[in-house]
């Protein structure tokens, strides 16, 4: 996890490229377990091919009773594809083209039938229609209107936003009500 330090020189420096490591994810989730069920939850900063957030969410989708779970990224980010690849399973020519992308899911289970859930169950069931990923019309800003109709759609917003827009974000999620989540 990133210093104290390191957080404020990035903050000063504009730089909004980090990952959240699963693990961390992890440690901060285990508070919160029993708000998540029949929940909607919105990661609205996160590359579905590349966030922990997303997998973390994706993984726990059953044992947290989730309703559904709801991904987002910035067109812009130079790091979009470039890092975890945790889709590479899916191994489309589209993730590697830095598109911004929706993910919605709303089934995960063994697809696969190889007796776990995993990643390759996920990729599964979106190249299977049960879940979808599908191209934004626009960039992705968490400020933009699709993002936003789907921030009013969830109950839950859970993230680790750009530190630049930090104040801004927040405002966003007051403005329309939403419990959240920000690491
Ligand atoms: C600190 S990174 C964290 C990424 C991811 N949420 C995670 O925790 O691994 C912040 C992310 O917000 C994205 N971002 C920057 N400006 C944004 C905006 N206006 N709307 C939505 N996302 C934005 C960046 O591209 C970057 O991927």
């Amino acid at each position: 996890m990133p210093s104290k330090s390191e957080l404020a020189s990035a903050n000063k420096a504009k730089k909004d490229e980090f990952y959240t490591q699963l693990s961390d994810i992890e440690k901060e989730m285990r508070y919160y377990r029993k708000h998540f069920k029949d929940k909607v939850v919105f990661c609205n900063c996160d590359d579905p091919f590349e966030s922990n957030f997303f997998k973390y969410f994706v993984l726990n989708f059953n044992r947290l009773g989730l309703k559904k779970l709801i991904a987002t990224c910035y067109a812009s980010s130079p790091i979009a594809n470039t890092q975890l690849s945790l889709f590479d399973v899916i191994g489309t020519e589209e993730s590697k083209q830095n598109k911004p992308y929706k993910a919605v899911v709303t089934k995960v289970y063994d697809k696969t039938g190889d007796g776990g859930i995993d990643m390759f169950d996920v990729a599964e069931l979106f190249k299977s229609g049960e879940n979808s990923l599908s191209e934004l019309e626009g960039d992705g800003d968490f400020r933009s209107k699709e993002c936003l109709e789907l921030l009013d759609e969830s109950d839950i917003v859970v993230t680790n936003p750009p530190f630049s827009l930090f104040r801004e974000y927040i405002s966003v999620l007051f403005e329309h009500k939403k419990h959240f989540i920000v690491i």
